[in-house]
């Protein structure tokens, strides 16, 4: 199992999430985060962490953000490790929670 960062973190990316993960599982894009399915030890920190509720176990993936497992699988073999948290983007708070986001992802 593994756990996956979903549509939501598009445009948002809050950084929250690396802080608490112990085995450096998160990859960076230009706007987005995606979780090594590889490297995910399950074990739960990150999501509670997340001000976007952007991360979910494999499990608990809501019916329309099923297609954000193979993503995540996928940009994660070409994006780099982040380990630490950095600033959001200024205008992440009004992109949180709006519908659709796919269309803006930057890889
Ligand atoms: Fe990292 Fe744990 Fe989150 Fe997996 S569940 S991405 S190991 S913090
Ligand atoms: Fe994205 Fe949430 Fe992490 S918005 S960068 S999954 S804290």
């Amino acid at each position: 199992m593994t756990f996956v960062v979903t549509e939501n973190c598009i445009k948002c990316k809050y950084t929250d999430c690396v802080e608490v993960c112990p085995v450096d599982c998160f990859h960076e894009g230009p706007n987005f985060l995606v979780i090594d399915p590889d490297e995910c030890i399950d074990c739960t920190l990150c999501e509670p962490e997340c001000p976007a509720h952007a991360i979910f176990s494999e499990d608990d993936l809501p019916a329309d953000q099923t297609h954000f497992l193979a993503l995540n699988a996928e940009l994660t073999k070409t994006w780099p490790v982040i380990s630490a948290k950095k600033d959001a983007p200024p205008d992440a708070a009004d992109w949180d929670g709006k519908p659709d986001k796919l269309p803006y992802l930057e890889r």
